[in-house]
């Protein structure tokens, strides 16, 4: 019999039993630990991932573990605004140590783990491919691992509403072709840079242990995210950041290469809804439906700064843009099908990509310190200053 929920402005249909007892089991679970379950986040002071921890506690009462190996990429200055906060615990450490991991399930009894933890620059993975393979591959096994021994012991209610979510990209597809229909999830996969090698042979792990072991896991591979607090070695931030500081905008090639852009909260929002009603062992994809060529990227952004900082010089950031060599083996092109996250679930973008690359210029003017901490380092030192590390 089919129950109505009520998402956004969508009715989604549902079974009344598979809801009723998923739900029955949230609340046992809820009343078993004082009302609160924990969530734990790998990667989490990483871009997508500390945007993910910042809306999480917004959104839910549930606490937050967040363990973070704090490469170059994870930086705790994007969580600053959790000092104090008892509902989130940051621990360093790699997703690969599991006695670390094993001991964190085990104190700390999560009810779900979301994998956002990866190595995530295409340039850097051309450039030295180890350790991409090391995180995005072993990483990821000796997670599932350490994740299943933990899982197996569990009894019966709370080993079926456990959940391990994984988050991977729409690179594993490959490129399209002009005019080739967007990714869906039944696609095959073709990946091409060893970055997109590494994230779809975590893929085919995760899928693995459902089918082999049956753990409870699902899968999202989202487009390009963009928004507050990427790092500046990928193409928005670089382009701000490049433009603000008189240097020039390297587009790579012709320029004509397509993305498919959706601002962070809005993947944040995916997770959360797929984390919530997922079909056990499915893949969602998730995209915003904007599909555009770099050059037009570095267009906008450079026509948003012209009106908000503009130049003391009263030329256009434009002129700064200078074609420099394509990336070796490039995706042309890459498009999601949403469809099934729509449809199934409910979800749709918050955000216009006029709205959120307003949004996102915006904040890189504001937070020019964090840019500077970035660029110098500094935030590297943060971790000292916060307790051994421990926000
Ligand atoms: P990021 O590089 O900004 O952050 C990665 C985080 O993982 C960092 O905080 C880093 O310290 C941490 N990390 C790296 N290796 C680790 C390890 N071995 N153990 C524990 N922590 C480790 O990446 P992002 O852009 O935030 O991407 C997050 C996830 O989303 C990745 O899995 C990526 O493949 C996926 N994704 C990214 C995009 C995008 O546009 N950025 C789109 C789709 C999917
Ligand atoms: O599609 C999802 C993926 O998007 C994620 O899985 C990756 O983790 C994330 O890094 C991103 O990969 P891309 O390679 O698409 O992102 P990047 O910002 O590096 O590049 C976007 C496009 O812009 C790409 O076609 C390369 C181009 N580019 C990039 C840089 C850094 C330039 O033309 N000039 C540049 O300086």
């Amino acid at each position: 019999m089919a129950v109505e929920w009520l998402m956004g402005n969508r009715l989604v249909g549902f079974s009344r039993k598979k809801a009723m007892s998923h739900q029955q089991a949230v609340l046992r679970r809820k009343q078993a630990f004082q009302g609160y379950e924990m969530i734990l986040v790998t990667g989490g002071s990483g871009f997508i991932g500390s945007n993910f921890v910042l809306d999480w506690l917004c959104q839910s009462d549930d606490p937050v573990i967040n363990l973070d190996k704090l490469t170059y990429a994870g930086n705790l200055e994007n969580l600053a605004s959790l000092q104090g906060n008892t509902r989130h615990t940051f621990i360093r450490g790699d997703i690969g140590d599991a006695t670390l991991v094993s001991s964190l399930l085990n104190e700390h009894k999560p009810r779900a783990i979301i994998n956002f933890a990866a190595e995530s620059h295409v340039d850097r993975s051309i450039h030295g491919p180890d350790e991409f393979i090391q995180t995005n591959i072993v990483g990821t096994f000796r997670l599932l691992e350490t994740v299943r021994g933990y899982w197996s012991g569990l009894n019966v209610e709370t080993k079926q509403s456990f959940r391990f979510l994984h988050v991977s990209t729409d690179e594993v597809y490959g490129s399209l072709d002009k005019g080739e229909s967007a990714f869906s999830e039944t696609r095959r996969y073709e990946p091409n840079s060893p970055y997109s090698a590494s994230k779809a042979a975590s893929d085919h792990l995760v899928r693995a242990y459902h089918h082999t072991y049956g753990l409870p896991v699902l899968t999202t591979n989202c487009s390009n995210n963009y928004g507050p607090y990427h790092f500046p070695e990928k193409l928005i931030p670089l382009m701000i950041v490049n433009a603000l500081a008189g240097k020039p905008l390297p587009v790579y090639g012709d320029g004509l290469q397509i993305r498919d852009w959706l601002y962070v909260i809005d993947h944040c929002s995916a997770i959360r809804r797929v984390l919530e009603a997922g079909r056990v062992g499915e893949v969602y994809n998730i995209g915003g439906c904007n599909e555009k060529p770099n050059i037009e990227i570095v267009h906008t952004v450079c026509a948003l700064l012209d009106e908000l900082r503009p130049r003391t010089d009263g030329r256009s950031y434009r002129g700064q843009i200078a074609h420099v060599a394509d990336r070796p083996g490039h995706d042309r092109r890459y498009a999601i099908d949403a469809s099934k996250i729509e449809h199934e679930l409910g979800w749709k973008p918050a955000e216009t990509f006029e709205t959120g690359i307003r949004k996102t210029v915006q904040w890189y003017l504001d937070n020019q310190s964090w840019v500077s901490n970035v660029q110098s380092g500094a935030y590297r030192t943060w971790v000292e200053k916060n307790d051994q590390g421990r926000v």
